[in-house]
């Protein structure tokens, strides 16, 4: 059995998962409750409910999770006031034959299945006002508010984007993996994470291994880091190798668009758990492989530890 996350908030999820692994549940069950855990914690600014606001002050949350033992996956993107997107997203693996669900219908459907929902917010009249204005101008593509947006989402995308992820290998082998995030902070409206789209935020085939990635989204979904690292564990590279591959295709597109991108992948076969980063500083990965749960530094861009056997 192993479990892997990261950032300091990997170690509450990972106490959550363990929990199912050892009590002999399978990797999604795993997934989801570690995942969960950390959506609830108040203090979480970039998961959860407690997570920040869009550019219009809205809280939305995107996640998803993947199965590798069927590769079924789905994503829920751009819901509001659902406590557990996690919950939601495995909700819709089970229930239904898509891989990805937005906005409100996603949100009724939560409701219909008993999932927690927050009471609808009610601003201000003034912030209603200003919300209106702000959209008017988003919608009709004014050119200035969308260049002062970049700005803003270039300097946010350096300071405010966490997510969690979790990877789980049960007793039976099976692989699971999954991420949520309320996203970067001030984020256009509609805007959708890596953590809802399979492939680019997370990605398991139990054949193979698992990845999950936190940072800068746009980059993920670009490199479709997740599905690239399994797709590497495939053709015979290790985790170590699959990390670093991924982690220079995000240097690419950093270097091509001039942008100082920051990535984290977390990359792990059925042992074996190792993780790289691009511009991230003491980048923590967080690792259980039937003892005790350990934090490590993945070093910055081309640099990774390999643990287990
Ligand atoms: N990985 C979180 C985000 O892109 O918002």
């Amino acid at each position: 059995m192993l479990a892997a996350s990261y950032h300091d908030s990997g170690v509450k999820a990972l106490r959550a998962a363990v929990e199912v692994l050892l009590r002999g549940g399978a990797a999604v069950d795993a997934v989801e409750l570690g995942i969960a855990a950390v959506e609830d914690d108040p203090d979480e600014r970039t998961v959860g409910l407690s997570g920040w606001p869009d550019w219009i002050g809205e809280v939305t949350l995107d996640a998803g999770i993947m199965d590798g033992s069927t590769l079924r996956a789905c994503g829920v993107a751009a819901v509001r006031r659902v406590k557990h997107p996690i919950s939601l997203a495995r909700k819709c693996l089970e229930l239904l034959p898509h891989s990805l669900i937005v906005g409100e219908p996603a949100v009724k459907l939560a409701e219909h299945l008993g999932l927690e929902l927050a009471e609808k917010p009610q601003p201000p009249p003034e912030a209603v006002e200003k919300k209106r204005g702000l959209e008017r101008g988003i919608t009709e593509g004014s050119a200035q508010l969308l260049s002062y947006y970049s700005r803003i989402f270039r300097l946010a995308s350096r300071i405010w984007h966490d997510t969690i992820g979790v990877i789980a290998v049960d007793r039976c082998g099976n692989i699971a993996a999954g991420a949520s995030t309320s996203g970067i902070a001030f984020k256009f409206p509609g805007r959708v994470a890596d953590s809802a789209v399979v492939g680019a935020g997370f990605y398991s085939d139990s054949r193979y291994g698992a990845a999950i990635c936190t940072g800068v989204g746009e980059v993920a979904m670009r490199t479709a880091a997740a599905f690239r690292a399994v797709m590497l564990l495939s053709q015979g590279y290790d985790p170590s190798e699959a990390a670093n591959l991924v982690i220079e295709a995000a240097a690419e597109v950093a270097k091509l668009d001039g942008e100082k991108y920051s990535l984290g992948i977390v990359v792990a076969s059925r042992e074996i758990v190792s993780a790289a980063a691009l511009n991230w500083e003491n980048f923590k990965y967080v690792y259980w492989l039937g003892n005790n749960i350990e934090v490590r530094i993945a070093d910055n861009l081309r640099h990774k530890y390999t643990h287990g056997a």
